[in-house]
């Protein structure tokens, strides 16, 4: 089934996209955008973009891996603690004599 007229994109082409983004890397997110670069592709309307979402919520390989679950784009609990440590306390940059 054609799901998006513009570029000629079917159902398969979609699945067939998200399986290799998957196999390639079990911890990609995998979005619209990545499933029409994969394609070589661009969305141009836009029209297509709820029965694509649908098809690719269809594809067993779409779901969000584990260890990113609950992740808002900041620091993950790893990187979390620093790592940084002070190597002089006598340090100051700029504040000598200014007021
Ligand atoms: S129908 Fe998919 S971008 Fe227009």
């Amino acid at each position: 089934m054609i799901v998006c007229h513009c570029q000629s994109i079917s159902s398969h082409d979609i699945h067939a996209a998200i399986d290799w983004m998957r196999a390639a890397d079990p911890d990609t997110l995998i979005t619209p955008g990545k499933v029409y670069r994969a394609l070589g592709k661009a969305a141009d309307c836009g029209g297509c973009l709820p029965l694509f979402l649908d098809t690719m919520r269809r594809n067993d390989n779409l779901e969000v891996p584990m260890n990113l679950r609950g992740w808002r784009g900041g620091a993950t609990q790893e990187s979390k603690a620093c790592k940084a440590t002070r190597k002089s306390s006598t340090t100051s940059i700029g504040r000598s004599g200014a007021s």
